[in-house]
């Protein structure tokens, strides 16, 4: 048996603008993970999951590919496809798997935190057939494969929470064009599309601990829609296109100064956070849509009434804030506080190594 976990992610900064191409955001990978365990199989392979694929989802043999007879094409089928479609370029036989998918990324009872489950299915999914089929593919080719897969299914997709749970720690993280990508892998090989020169303004730097805080975490209750807040913001009309035009150089703007104060200056790190999150207010106003809801209003105020800056992680619209807090200020008062308005504070902390296997 193969096993393979990967990390989720938390958003820190930079997120909506990291979609476009060269702009910059920074996240961390989480020290909860998601399990895939691989065992070769005869006849059809299978996967077992409680959540991901509308299980047991199986698959069969046509000619020299694996074909999955599963609608909708979800990451799990996406990971599973472009891993087969690399393992036939390299002429090596088709041999069936059954996978099995286990999470502590969302809560058992069904609860979803937003922790970036759909990126670490699609990386621990290619980590495992990265080893089934003897690929030795590096952490980058990881990374760019598992973007391709989640390309193929949500085009707008950053592949930030990839690159985090691919390369795990802090990182900052840039994101190519993913619609030239997508061109390439319509016409050329697999060989062809990981060597492109597309892949050039894709960055993904660690950024060691930062200085003198603390990150927390809390979970509003209300999971969020991802793809549809991306489409509202990544699909500006005319009229609103200078103001996203500016949110987009803000957001650079703050996410560079947030890596130069990262392992140096506290107060300035705060201080770009709270600028963070007023960005993404205009961008919700600009937009229309509720980036920052009422209940992760109440999250960020009460960090910043304790001295802390918070702000929506990820998408907003739900899911989860995230808090830096200075060293010496009481992490008690605003824990305590969340709970009385019904946040769920999570215990997590930065994971900082790479995909782990077995
Ligand atoms: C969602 O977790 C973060 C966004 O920036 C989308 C993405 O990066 O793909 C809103």
């Amino acid at each position: 048996m193969i096993t393979t976990r990967a990390p989720g992610k938390l958003y820190i900064a930079g997120e909506y603008a990291v979609v476009e191409p060269g702009h910059p955001a920074v996240l961390m990978a989480v020290d909860r993970f998601l399990t895939v365990e691989l065992t070769e199989a005869e006849g059809r392979g299978m996967v077992h999951s409680s959540r991901y694929g509308r299980g047991p989802l199986t698959w069969v043999r046509e000619g020299e590919s694996i074909v999955v007879d599963h609608s909708p094409f979800d990451y799990v089928t996406a990971a599973i496809a472009i891993m087969d479609k690399l393992r036939a370029e390299r002429g090596l036989a088709p041999r069936y798997f059954d996978l099995r998918i286990s999470s502590e990324l969302d809560d058992p009872s069904g609860l979803k935190f937003g922790l970036g489950s759909s990126g670490a299915v699609t990386v621990a999914i290619i980590d495992a057939l990265n080893r089934f089929h003897g690929l030795e593919l590096s952490t980058w080719q990881r990374f760019q494969l598992a973007l391709l897969a989640t390309i193929s299914v949500s085009p707008k997709a950053s592949g930030g929470d990839l690159a985090a749970s691919t390369y795990g720690g802090w990182i900052c993280y840039t994101a190519p064009d993913r619609s030239a990508l997508l061109a390439l892998l319509e016409g050329g090989s697999l060989a062809e599309v990981l060597d492109a020169p597309e892949w050039g303004i894709c960055r993904i730097a660690p950024l060691g601990e930062p200085a003198g805080i603390t990150m927390l975490v809390g979970w509003t209750g209300t999971p969020a829609s991802t793809e549809r807040l991306v489409d509202r913001v990544s699909r500006p009309e005319a009229e609103v296109s200078a103001q996203y035009a500016r949110f987009l150089e803000d957001s650079r703007e703050a996410v560079e100064e947030l890596v130069a104060a990262w392992g140096t200056d506290p107060s300035a790190v705060l201080a770009v956070l709270r600028r963070c999150r007023r960005l993404l207010q205009g961008l919700g106003a600009l937009r229309g849509s509720t980036i920052e809801t009422a209940q992760l209003g109440a999250l960020c105020d009460l960090a910043e009434a304790a001295g802390a800056a918070g702000k929506p992680s990820g998408a907003g619209g739900g899911d989860c804030g995230i808090v830096a807090l200075p060293d010496g200020a009481d992490a008690q008062e605003i824990l305590s506080r969340w709970r009385e308005v019904g946040i769920l504070p999570l215990d997590l902390h930065v994971n900082p190594s790479e995909t782990e296997g077995a």
